[in-house]
């Protein structure tokens, strides 16, 4: 018998009742208190998005895209939209700007797995528009869902409009970059983004002083990532 029964009639007994109550004894389950794990949150949430027709961007795309990358990361990276590569494979930055960003990762010590990449709108805007406000609107709660699930130390806003998204500014990005802002009190780093870059390489000096301050703050702060990220700072350091 269970124990949890005999402990029960034992109980019984000892407070003076030799009958057993004529009611089923049975052991309940135990209530499951357990949480979902981050993971299974995400993949769940990939499937709403797959299904979500809250704005009309939902009507021309192939694949939604609702990130990828380490859920349990310090570093999140937020674009604008999915372009014309992502909505083919359902994968945030795959394409050109992709690849740079890629590249920029690396540059910093880390992988594309040690980071956790997505967009302010899940489906791509035709012709690579720029998502309109309704649209930021209406998709808002995804991101601002990850952002509370992966509950990275930076988030690094990649270009004008994720940045005006995360900080709720009007301020225009040459303003903003370079400098830590919040949200919720977590520290956001404006930077241009990857395909403004390919129009104007020079830029890359300054996204590179952006992933700089990135770096320093999270060598400190990062129990994850903080011993790739000063390997590589040595890395740099020692050829300078
Ligand atoms: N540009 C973006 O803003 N996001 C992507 O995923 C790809 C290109
Ligand atoms: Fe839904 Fe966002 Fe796609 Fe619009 S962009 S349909 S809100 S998932």
């Amino acid at each position: 018998m269970d124990n949890e029964i005999i402990e029960y009639l034992k109980f019984l007994k000892d407070i003076g009742i030799d009958e057993i109550p004529r009611v089923k004894l049975t052991v309940s389950k135990p209530v499951n208190t357990e949480k979902k794990s981050v993971e299974e949150v995400l993949k769940q949430m990939a499937k709403e998005v797959a299904n979500c027709k809250a704005c009309p961007l939902s009507q021309k795309r192939q694949n939604s895209v609702l990130g990828e990358g380490n859920p349990h990361t310090d570093l999140m990276f937020i674009g604008e939209g999915p372009g014309a590569d992502e909505d083919r494979q359902g994968r945030p930055f795959v394409g050109r700007a992709g690849q740079l960003l890629t590249k920029i990762i690396n540059a910093m010590g880390l992988e594309r797995s040690d980071v956790y990449i997505s967009n302010v709108v899940k489906c791509r805007p035709p012709f690579n528009r720029d998502p309109e406000p309704e649209e930021i609107a209406a998709c808002w709660h995804f991101i601002e869902k990850q952002i509370e699930l992966i509950k990275p130390k930076v988030i690094c806003t990649l270009g004008r409009i994720s940045t005006k998204t995360i900080l709720m500014t009007t301020e225009s990005i040459s303003r903003l970059r370079g400098r830590f802002g919040e949200y919720k009190g977590i520290k956001v780093m404006p930077t241009f983004h990857p395909s403004y870059l390919l129009r104007n390489p020079s830029a890359k000096k300054q996204v590179w002083e952006d992933m700089q301050k990135i770096m320093h703050y999270l060598a400190e702060h990062s129990e994850t990532l903080g011993e790739k990220i000063k390997k590589k700072l040595e890395e740099y350091n020692g050829k300078n």
